[in-house]
């Protein structure tokens, strides 16, 4: 079926606003809200659920962003030329993908109901923040539908679902500025609507407390050891007498 208006919109114009939005939002926030690039942390109003949640959360996306660089990014004939078969590729992506996908769901609600059963951090919660999670949850739910919606086609020996050759094909083309808007219109309805709502959060990303994944304290790694040391008497090869301190 050739592409109609509507697709030329979605998957020829839209991508592009919204990587111009994502990249000038960033540089404008940077330039004119410096102080609010934070991540706006509630850990001082609750820890307990948030020690469990976070990790969940961070570890999970971060597994479910390696498995979307390799899964959009990779042809498919770089895999097969290696030996990698179309269903050894398939179960691996489908077992890694929907652990991860399933973790990071598990991290995210976990934080929206802490969220909205505890107090403070309800107070504490705006408009802004709101619509992010929805947006973002909405990616995650959608996501791991359309991944248990592939496995279910895959082993029904369907194929018109295999994002690799539609959803794939675009996402690449659309970085060579020449999207393949037929590709994209000939993939199944749940990747059209996950790509959609995908492509929402990153144009809601530059406007929300999302922007801290820019400033994760890679440098943390690689600082010097910060050194402590005892000022007690009893600290080996003390030369100074003890101070009096604080009763
Ligand atoms: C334009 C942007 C995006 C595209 C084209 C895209 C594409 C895809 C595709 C094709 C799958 C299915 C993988 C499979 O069947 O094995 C998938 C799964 C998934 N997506 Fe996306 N996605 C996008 C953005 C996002 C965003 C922003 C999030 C969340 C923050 C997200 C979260 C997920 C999750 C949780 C899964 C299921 C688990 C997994 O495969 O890792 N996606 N996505």
């Amino acid at each position: 079926m050739n592409p109609g208006s509507l697709d030329y919109l979605l998957w020829g114009a839209l991508p592009y606003v919204v990587i111009a939005v994502l990249v000038g939002g960033t540089v404008w926030r940077y330039r004119y809200d410096r102080f609010g690039w934070t991540t706006r942390s509630s850990q001082l109003y609750e820890s307990r659920l948030l020690r469990i949640a976070s990790p969940m959360f961070h570890f999970g996306i971060l597994v479910v962003i390696v498995g979307h660089v390799v899964g959009l990014l990779i042809p498919e004939p770089w895999t097969s030329a290696v030996g990698v078969t179309g269903g050894a590729y398939h179960a691996t992506a489908l077992s890694l993908g929907l652990l991860a996908g399933v973790t990071t769901l598990g991290g995210i609600a976990l934080l929206i109901w802490r969220r909205r059963t505890t107090g403070p951090v309800f107070s504490a919660t705006t408009v802004n923040d709101k619509t992010m999670y929805l947006v973002l949850a909405s990616a995650i739910v959608s996501g791991v539908a359309v991944t248990m919606l592939s496995a279910y086609t895959g082993l029904t020996g369907g194929h018109e679902n295999d994002y690799r050759e539609t959803v794939s094909v675009w996402f690449r083309s659309v970085w060579v500025l020449r999207p393949d808007v037929a590709a994209m219109s000939a993939a199944g309805t749940g990747f059209k609507v996950h790509a959609l709502i995908g492509l929402a959060l990153f144009a809601l990303f530059p406007f929300s407390r999302l922007v801290h994944a820019f400033s994760a304290p890679v440098g943390y790694l690689f600082r010097p050891y910060v050194v402590y040391r005892s000022r007690g008497r009893e600290a080996a090869g003390a030369t100074r007498p003890a101070r009096r301190g604080w009763s």
